[in-house]
């Protein structure tokens, strides 16, 4: 713990463990400790940690292709697009590579579609106050807590907030300048579905929610 407060950069409050490896829903710290993970990567290990056909696919692959640019086609993204559309709602597959990086993309599009089919004008994203969307500038713009924003300014412009859980508020704010409406159908670090004002209960801090648009 030592060795990585003096070598990382100091970007997250990591709690007093080193995790050596998984099983499931176990993990084992470097001290032979073992724990029932709750927290699952931060809910993106679905299928729990280790599990041999996902690590024997991730084995197949690096020993075939490692990484090729978007420059080119290759199989497995054709296929794993063509997966997620035809058992989703979604028409194309956009793969990126964190959730902030996801959001970054939505409101490029949000804003890119307003201006381009509504109106030149249209640019500004109503997005929830205690809400988490990232870490770029975009994300941490729309991300209704001033504690990760510290430090960042001057922010992006276009960007209101509006109290959780509110239908009402967010119908005020929309003006003709509106492009989209950014919210998590539960907001984790903001507390679940809360209009509380306190909305920083640590207890609550690991809960995930999904931004929609
Ligand atoms: C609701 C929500 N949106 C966006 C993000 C950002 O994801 P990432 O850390 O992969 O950039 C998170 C991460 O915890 C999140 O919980």
């Amino acid at each position: 713990m030592k060795e990585g407060d003096r070598y990382l950069m100091s970007t997250y409050a990591r709690f007093p463990l080193v995790s050596k490896q998984g099983k499931g829903a176990t993990v084992v710290d470097v001290d032979g400790n073992r724990y029932l993970d709750f927290v699952s990567g931060i809910a993106v290990d679905s299928l729990g940690h280790c599990d041999p056909r996902l690590v024997k696919a991730i084995q197949k692959q690096a020993a075939q292709l490692l990484h090729v640019s978007n420059l080119y086609y290759n199989l497995p993204q054709i296929e794993l697009a063509k997966f997620l559309v035809t058992h989703s709602f979604a028409d194309k597959v956009f793969f990126c590579n964190s959730g902030a990086e996801a959001n970054e993309a939505a409101i490029k599009l949000a804003r890119k579609f307003a201006k381009e089919k509504r109106d030149p004008s249209r640019f500004e994203i109503i997005a929830a106050q205690g809400a988490f969307h990232g870490r770029t500038l975009a994300t941490v713009t729309a991300t209704g807590q001033e504690k990760y924003q510290k430090g960042f300014d001057p922010l992006l412009p276009g960007f209101r907030h509006v109290p959780y859980g509110d239908p009402e508020a967010i119908e005020k704010a929309v003006t003709p300048q509106t492009a989209a409406i950014l919210l998590e159908p539960i907001q984790g670090e903001g507390g679940f579905g809360s209009r509380r004002k306190d909305i920083s209960r640590k207890s609550e801090r690991f809960a995930t929610g999904t931004a929609f648009y």
